[in-house]
């Protein structure tokens, strides 16, 4: 059984459609603690599904060096065997990727290396491209910019808002996430090798 620390910073529909998938006994993951940068909505997720929370503000520290300690004695005790970035609007400092990876995935709502970054469905809009997509991808120290894992593209409509489109988008993202933990768990993605390649 595969245990996750899933990281959020929004509402957390993803996460719930992840906890919603490991309710069946047949999933071979669980979620072991839900973790936050903020005061997330979807921490709320923990009492609802009885699983532990933690926040750790970035307001409360000096830097992300020593939000990224802090965040990292949240998670270590948990020992996951993979942390899940489910809306997870930080980014990780060095010493956490290290500490964790390559054990770290993250769900973005682009096609990458297509729109990186904190609006990437604002951006693809902007771009007034055709479509876009969903990835899944291996965190590094960079912005979205890890190996990718399984991407799926999705058309752009015309009359799309940033609002309709990411709801679009979210639906594919879920069956993605729920996939590539799937595949993570049973050994058909190995992250030490898909960092590698
Ligand atoms: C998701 O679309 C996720 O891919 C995105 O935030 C949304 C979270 O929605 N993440 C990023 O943009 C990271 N760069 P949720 O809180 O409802 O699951």
């Amino acid at each position: 059984m595969l245990e996750l620390v899933v990281l959020i910073s929004g509402a957390g529909s993803n996460l719930r459609a992840l906890l919603r998938a490991a309710q069946d006994a047949e999933y071979p993951a669980r979620v072991v603690a839900i973790g936050a940068d903020r005061d997330a909505e979807g921490l709320a997720l923990g009492e609802e599904f009885s699983i532990p929370t933690f926040q750790v503000s970035y307001g409360n520290f000096a830097g992300r060096a020593s939000w990224g300690a802090a965040l990292a004695d949240q998670i270590r005790p948990w020992t996951p065997d993979l942390l899940v970035l489910s809306g997870f609007m930080r980014l990780l400092p060095h010493d956490v990727v290290a500490e964790f990876g390559p054990h770290i995935i993250n769900t973005h709502p682009a096609y990458l290396p297509e729109f990186p970054g904190a609006h990437a469905v604002r951006d693809a809009i902007a771009a007034g491209v055709t479509e876009t997509g969903a990835s899944v991808i291996v965190v590094d120290d960079g912005v979205d910019s890890g190996p990718i894992l399984v991407q799926e593209r999705i058309p752009v409509e015309p009359h799309d808002s940033e609002s309709t489109l990411h709801d679009r988008i979210k639906h594919v993202e879920r069956r993605l996430l729920i996939q590539t933990v799937l595949d993570i768990a049973n050994g058909t993605v190995d992250l030490k090798e898909a960092t590698r390649a």
